[in-house]
């Protein structure tokens, strides 16, 4: 997107947006949801605040390095109104005149930034432990995803082809001059590179697409469902995947939703609703009885499970200012009590996946060869696959496909 200087009513609005995110415990999403409800502002000005907000967020450490400021620092309105001002410098735009702050030296702003631009993880936004955390993880390979994890997200959806297919979905955006494109690799992914509000369409009313990124939309199809399966989603949250499922079995079969999570439930049954996925049912897991009584009675199952969410930082960067790296110990035990306990629900024969969004082997490879070695006769891996944004522009994520043999 074309990015410009912010007029001062941009700057109040982004700022307002970055003290509720930084002070108020709100999250990204929830704060725009919160300030484009209550102020009227045109698809492109919600772009561009939800850019500015992003850039900043995405490398905050090295915006708060420019100003020679803590986190702390930004209750002060001045230090919140440089880090706005600061994103206009490192972009070459002039200033916003008539914000709350005068703008500041820019002279000033380039010398710091020369210099901290020699420290590329800095650059990149990557706080000390996920430095740490990501090379020890990957090696070589982590600078290219680390950096790639810096860049604002690209905007998918899925095409939901209970309702409509591809064609017809980009006919009908186009006539709301929605312009989109094709992913490569990725057949039900369409790429928006229009400045729309998706959610506001009647197309999205009408189900006909879900916002999802496109490297989420290869897990569905990598479970290998037909039409008429039984198949368990056990960690369905909202349902992104869920739906894809219904999608993909041509609403024939059954899938059973679960979550521990009741409101994701709810969530997902109006999701049902409105995309004309029928064939789901949902059950909340509110003790382990609910999985033994499923023991053995599914062809497929997937299993999404939490993890650190260190893939999808360009579009959750919150993550790496948060206490992430202090539950990640607490993740991995849970991540491998979901594969151990719920693994049991597929039938001999049937298939599992275990996925996450994350691209750390810790979370990923080490959890399935773990799980492999306690149970050699029991599971086969058929094939795993982890899908790194410094590849494909998507978010990371990883995938793995097991069989059950006995
Ligand atoms: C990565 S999210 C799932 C996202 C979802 N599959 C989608 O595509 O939108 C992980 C989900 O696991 C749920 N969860 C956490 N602990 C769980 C457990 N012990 N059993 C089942 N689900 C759990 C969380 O509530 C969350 O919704």
């Amino acid at each position: 997107m074309k990015i410009n200087t912010l007029t001062p009513f941009q700057f109040r609005l982004a700022t307002s947006v970055l003290h509720a995110i930084l002070h108020e415990d709100k999250s990204i999403d929830e704060s725009y949801s919160i300030f484009f409800h209550k102020v009227n502002v045109c698809n492109r000005e919600q772009a561009l605040i939800t850019r500015v907000v992003g850039d900043i967020m995405r490398r905050l450490n090295y915006f708060l390095k420019l100003l020679d400021i803590k986190v702390k620092q930004t209750e002060s309105a001045t230090n919140i109104d440089n880090l706005v001002h600061v994103w206009h410098i490192i972009n070459n735009l002039h200033q916003t005149e008539g914000a709350r702050t005068p703008p500041l030296n820019v002279n000033e702003v380039r010398v710091r930034n020369k210099d901290l631009k020699k420290n590329k993880p800095l650059l990149d936004g990557c706080p000390e432990w996920l430095e740490v955390h990501g090379d020890y993880e990957l090696g070589e390979r982590w600078p290219a995803e680390r950096h790639a994890l810096a860049d604002a997200p690209k905007r998918f959806i899925r095409v939901n082809t209970l309702k409509t297919t591809k064609e017809e979905l980009v006919r009908t955006l186009l006539r709301s001059n929605v312009n989109t494109r094709d992913v490569e690799g990725v057949p039900t992914a369409l790429e928006i590179l229009s400045d729309a509000s998706l959610f506001k369409m009647n197309a999205f009313a009408n189900g006909f697409f879900e916002q999802q990124d496109a490297g989420s939309q290869l897990i569905a199809p990598f479970l290998d469902v037909h039409p008429g399966m039984r198949i368990i989603d056990a960690c369905s949250g909202a349902g992104g995947k869920t739906m894809h499922l219904a999608a993909l079995t041509k609403g024939k079969g059954t899938i059973i939703a679960m979550d521990v999570a009741e409101w994701k439930l709810k969530n997902l049954k109006q999701r049902a609703k409105r995309g004309g996925a029928f064939n789901i049912e949902t059950r909340l897991i509110d003790s382990s009885k609910v999985i033994k009584r499923l023991h053995g009675s599914a062809d497929r199952v997937l299993l999404d499970v939490p993890c650190s969410g260190l893939g999808v930082l360009k579009r959750n960067p919150d993550i790496k200012w948060s206490d992430t790296a202090s539950r990640l110990n607490a993740l991995y035990a849970t991540q491998a009590e979901i594969l151990e306990n719920y693994s049991k629900m597929v039938k001999t024969g049937g298939k599992l996946v275990y996925s996450t969004c994350s691209i750390m082997p810790v979370e990923n490879e080490l959890q399935i060869r773990n799980f492999l070695k306690n149970h050699p006769d029991e599971y086969k891996l058929e094939e795993q696959r982890t899908v790194y944004p410094s590849e494909t522009g998507f978010d990371g994520f990883y995938m793995a496909r097991l069989i059950r043999l006995g």
